[in-house]
C-alpha cells in the first residue's frame, strides 16, 4: 500500500460505492454500515438532497479565498441555520476542515479571552490527533509517545464531582465530550454536568463541549448538551455536520470569538476551513435531519437495538440514542465478532480507549427491519465468538 497506515491491522475492505446505510465492494459485496464512518453519515451515505446541494455549488464556485476574507453564501447560510438551532448565547461560528481544528481554535480563544493558561480535560478523552488536541487525550501512552505536548493541561476523572475542585480561577477552560465516545460511550450523570457548569461559573472558566461525535442528532437530541439542561460556552462540532463532506466548527459568543481579530490580527486562520461545497452539504444535511424528523425516531430505534441485543455474553450495553456500545469481556471477542459481522455484511468496530466493547452507531435513517437483520448477525457472532 502506498497510502500511510495508522495501525498494523487495517481492515482493508475496498469500497466502490455507498448509498443509504449500505457500503458496496467491487465484487458486489454489500455491508450494512453500523459505524457511519465514525459518526459522520448520520443521514446515511449520499443523501440525494446533499448530493444535489453539492452539485449546485460545484456549478458556482469551489475555493475562492482563505477563510473570512470574502462573503461566501454557503458559509453564511449554514452558520445562520446552525445558530438558529442553538441557544442565543451562541452568536458566532468559525468553520474548520475537521474536528481537531475546531479543538485547536477553541483552546486558543479560551486562553485569549480569559487571559489564563491552564486547560482541564478528562481522562480517557479523545479530541483529535493534532498536537494541541492530542495534549487533551486522557491516555498516558499517547502523551509519552508524542511528548512534549502542550504545557499546563490537567486531567480530571470524567463524571466524578469530587475532582471539580481542580477547576480554579487559574483555569481558562474545561474541555469535555458531552458523552465520552472513545472511552466506550460513557454517559455522564445530569447532576455531574450541572456541577461542572456551576464550578465553571464560580471560577470564570469557559466550559467547552466536544460534540464532534455526539452532535447532529446522534443521541436523540440535535446536541447532547440538551439532555443535561445546561449550555456550554463554546461548542465544537465536526463529523456529522458535513453530511459526508469534511467540515468542522466551533461556536461561541461573539465577544469570545472576536479575540482572534486583532492584537495580533489574523489570530486563527485557515485556507480551506468552511469550504463552500462542504457548507452547502452541511446546510442540506441539517435540513434533512429536520424535514425527515430523524431525531424524533432515534429513541424508538435505540430501544429496538436494546430489546434485540439480549445475550448472556453481553455484559452491558451503554449509550444514549444511537451512540451505543456493547460491552464484552476481551478484545479477542470484539475482534472476532467484528470480523464475523463484516464477513456477514455488517460493519461494526470498537473504541480507541475501550477495545473490549463493540461500537454501534448506525445512520439515523436505519429502519426497524435493518436493525433486526443487523442484530441477528451480531448475536450470531457473539454466539460463536463471545
Ligand atoms: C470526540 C472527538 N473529538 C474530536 C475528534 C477529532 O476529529 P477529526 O478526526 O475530524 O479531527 C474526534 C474524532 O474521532 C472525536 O471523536
Amino acid at each position: 500500500m502506498n497510502t500511510a497506515q495508522t495501525s498494523t491491522s487495517p481492515r482493508m475492505v475496498e469500497i466502490e460505492k455507498a448509498e443509504g446505510i449500505y457500503l458496496y465492494g467491487p465484487q458486489g459485496q454489500k455491508y450494512m454500515d453500523l459505524v457511519s464512518g465514525f459518526n459522520v453519515s448520520n443521514i446515511g451515505h449520499r443523501h440525494p438532497k446533499v448530493i444535489s446541494a453539492i452539485k449546485e455549488q460545484l456549478d458556482k464556485y469551489l475555493h475562492v479565498t482563505v477563510y473570512g476574507e470574502f462573503v461566501q453564501a454557503p458559509q453564511v447560510q449554514f452558520a445562520t441555520d446552525l445558530l438558529a438551532t442553538l441557544p442565543g448565547s451562541f452568536e458566532s461560528v468559525y468553520l474548520t476542515n475537521s474536528g481537531a481544528e475546531a479543538v485547536e481554535g477553541s483552546m486558543k480563544i479560551a486562553k485569549r479571552y480569559t487571559g489564563r493558561r491552564q486547560i482541564i480535560a478528562a481522562r480517557k478523552a479523545y479530541h483529535g490527533s493534532t498536537q494541541g488536541a492530542l495534549s487533551l487525550i486522557g491516555n498516558e501512552a499517547y502523551h509519552q509517545a508524542y511528548a512534549p505536548l502542550l504545557p499546563e493541561i490537567s486531567f480530571i476523572d470524567f463524571n466524578n464531582q469530587e475532582h471539580l475542585s481542580a477547576i480554579t480561577e487559574q483555569t481558562a477552560a474545561v474541555i469535555l465530550e458531552a458523552i465520552q465516545g472513545e472511552a466506550g460511550v460513557r454517559v455522564p450523570d445530569i447532576a455531574y454536568m450541572r456541577a461542572v457548569r456551576k464550578r465553571c461559573d464560580e471560577t470564570g472558566t469557559l466550559l467547552i463541549f466536544d460534540e464532534i461525535q455526539t452532535g447532529f442528532g446522534r443521541t436523540g437530541k440535535l446536541f447532547a448538551f440538551e439532555h443535561f439542561g445546561i449550555v456550554p460556552d463554546i461548542l465544537m462540532l465536526a463529523k456529522g455536520i458535513g453530511g459526508g463532506m469534511p467540515l468542522g466548527a466551533f461556536v461561541a459568543p461573539k465577544r469570545v470569538m472576536d479575540v482572534i481579530k486583532d492584537n495580533p490580527m489574523l489570530g486563527h486562520i485557515t485556507t480551506f476551513g468552511g469550504h463552500p461545497v462542504s457548507c452547502a452539504a452541511a446546510k442540506a444535511s441539517l435540513e434533512v435531519i429536520q424535514e425527515e424528523q430523524l431525531i424524533e425516531q432515534v429513541e424508538e430505534k435505540a430501544q429496538l437495538f436494546l430489546q434485540l441485543l439480549s445475550h448472556p455474553k453481553i455484559k452491558e450495553i451503554r449509550g444514549l440514542g444511537l451512540m451505543m456500545c456493547i460491552q464484552l469481556d476481551n478484545f479477542d471477542q470484539v475482534y472476532n465478532v467484528s470480523k464475523y459481522a463484516a464477513e456477514n455484511g455488517v460493519m461494526i468496530d470498537w473504541y480507541l480507549h475501550c477495545e473490549t466493547a463493540l461500537r454501534i452507531a448506525p445512520p439515523l435513517t436505519i429502519t426497524s427491519e435493518q436493525i433486526e437483520n443487523a442484530c441477528a448477525v451480531i448475536l450470531k457472532g457473539i454466539d460463536i465468538y463471545g
